[in-house]
């Protein structure tokens, strides 16, 4: 092509300060105060009457109320304003002014009104919805502000792990997704048929590629999807989620423990610096995340069989019973006042009353659940035998003892995957380490020192009925130069639960798939 046929540039090449936006988004509006500024968003609620209309814009970014009096705008944007529906798109100009009473501290005075996207029928209302209703629209449900607050802070977990290893000297490195042997055991493998005669799955962990990688290059940590074929629906488990892997060469049992326990504080420290709006959008009390400083108490399997079997959780869980029963009471109080109250209130009471009556509700169904596992939850603790694995319920159980993340090491072998080192001082033991977070969120990360020994290695594979040959790539890490290491992986989707205060992990991605669910 000539230069006389090309056609002309679609932008102008010459930006002045380097922003590529011709609008303004609503986190930036701190540093517009008193001028005027074009927001491009969508219609997140609405209310007003008569002469004026107050639109609560959302774009992602965040919140904010757009005050639209019908005298201080033209018709055609009255017209938007006057008419406009849940999750319409909108363009909206106005100035921008500090109100210390607006949600998020400012509130955009409107001069005009544009409509980029009609709405119609929008399903996720700000009523009350079911769980089961709402991931069938997930992709909708994601704008709710919730769903906003919760991605904000898992993106701002996703900035800080990346900051804490980088800042250490740690290098990124991929595993492979398509692998040919398991790691964490075959009952949870994802099989693939795709390639001949050989047996291929989605990996369950990244950890012997990171061994392979630590070897080279020291300090690594991988960040990747990994998959694990659940059989069981538990608050705790998706079949794919996201797991972060630090693996160290010359890093024994204790080193792998106060990287684990840096990182977790980090990770809060961090939400706590920076998420402070979306903390609050979520109601979450960050009191006990605030307790969160290292060190973190350190348990030992056999403490922790002993501490769950002991008088003290007995009694634990008769109090939390007792305070349970007290609260649905007091709760159930309340409700039968304001019913009584309501016949009389004005209109904006009655919103008021009904808007508790549903928070009401919400958490005497928690409570209800709660009195009925904890009976069982007593009864799994105080007969729990050494040798078992720790379920869920006794972790959470566990956590009731400390006011901030816990460490318990050294397990039973027999419940640990292969890899892993044995204790020098107790042959039964695997040095492995686990972190439980508190207030009952149990396990976020599993991890340990590994074993170096290439024989004792081999016997392992094959008390496990692994397949010798698909691990031989890895056993040559213990015939060039096997050296003391160590790692751990943090499970994304239950640190984000845990830090964000949400009882299910699946409110944490984005597109949850567990046993029951592959769509949307
Ligand atoms: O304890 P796990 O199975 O450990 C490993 O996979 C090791 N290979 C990691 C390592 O040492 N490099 O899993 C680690 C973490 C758990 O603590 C948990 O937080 C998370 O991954 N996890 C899950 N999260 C959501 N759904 C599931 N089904 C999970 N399984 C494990
Ligand atoms: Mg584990």
């Amino acid at each position: 092509m000539s230069d006389a046929d090309s056609p002309a540039p679609m932008l102008s090449p010459d930006r002045e300060d380097g922003t590529i936006e011709d609008f303004t988004r609503i986190e930036d509006l701190a540093d517009h105060v008193d001028e005027t500024v074009t927001l491009k968003g969508w219609l997140h609620n609405q209310r007003g009457s008569g002469g004026i209309k107050f639109l609560i814009l959302r774009d992602g970014s965040g919140f904010v109320q757009c005050v639209v009096p019908q005298d201080a705008v033209d018709a055609d944007s009255w017209a938007v304003a006057d008419d406009v529906r849940q999750e319409a798109a909108l363009e909206i100009t106005g100035s921008v002014s500090a109100d210390e009473r607006a949600p998020g501290g400012y509130e955009l005075q409107v001069d005009a009104v544009e409509r980029i996207g009609e709405s119609g029928d929008y399903p996720v209302t700000p009523k009350e919805h079911g769980i089961d209703f709402l991931m069938e629209h997930r992709h909708l449900w994601l704008r709710s502000e919730s769903q906003w607050a919760v991605m904000r802070i898992r993106n701002r977990i996703e900035t800080a792990i990346h900051e804490f290893f980088q800042e250490r000297g740690f290098l990124q490195t991929d595993a492979p997704i398509l692998t040919g042997n398991a790691v964490e055991g075959t009952s949870t493998l994802f099989d693939l048929d795709y390639f001949d005669d050989e047996n291929a799955y989605l990996t369950q962990s990244g950890q012997l590629h990171g061994e392979a990688m630590a070897m080279a290059y020291g300090k690594v940590y991988t960040f990747g999807p990994t998959f694990r074929a659940e059989k069981s629906a538990t608050r705790r488990h998706l079949t794919e989620f996201w797991m972060i892997e630090p693996e160290m060469a010359f890093y024994d049992l204790e080193m792998n423990a106060q990287l684990a326990e840096d990182f977790v504080a980090h990770i809060v420290q961090a939400v706590l610096e920076d998420c402070e709006e979306e903390l609050e959008a979520l109601d979450r009390d960050t009191s006990a995340l605030e307790q969160v400083e290292t060190p973190f108490p350190r348990i030992s399997y056999d403490e922790a069989v002993e501490l769950l079997r002991s008088d003290e959780t007995a009694e634990m869980i008769d109090e939390r019973i007792e305070a349970l029963n007290e609260e649905k009471a007091e709760l159930l109080e309340e409700k039968e006042e304001n019913q009584t109250r309501r016949g009389q209130a004005k209109k904006h009471v009655k919103r008021k009353i009904d808007a508790r009556e549903i928070e009401i509700n919400k958490r005497v169904d928690e409570i209800e659940e709660a009195l009925r596992n904890l009976p069982d939850w007593k009864e799994s603790a105080q007969t729990f035998e050494w040798g078992e694995d720790f379920g869920g319920d006794d972790e959470t159980v566990l956590t009731w003892h400390f006011d901030r993340p816990v460490i318990v090491h050294r397990f039973p072998a027999e419940i640990k995957a292969f890899y892993m080192k044995r204790d020098p001082d107790d042959d039964r033991l695997a040095m492995g380490i686990d972190v439980l977070a508190p207030e009952g969120y149990g396990e976020i990360i599993g991890g340990g020192e590994r074993a170096t020994d290439l024989d004792f290695l081999k016997e392992q594979i094959e008390a496990h009925d692994l397949p010798e040959e698909v691990f031989d790539w890895y056993l040559d890490l213990r015939k060039f130069g096997s050296v003391p290491h160590s790692g751990f992986g943090l499970g994304l989707e239950r640190t984000v639960s845990w830090i964000t205060g949400r009882d299910h992990v699946r409110e944490t991605i984005p597109f949850p798939r567990t046993i029951a669910r592959l769509h949307p």
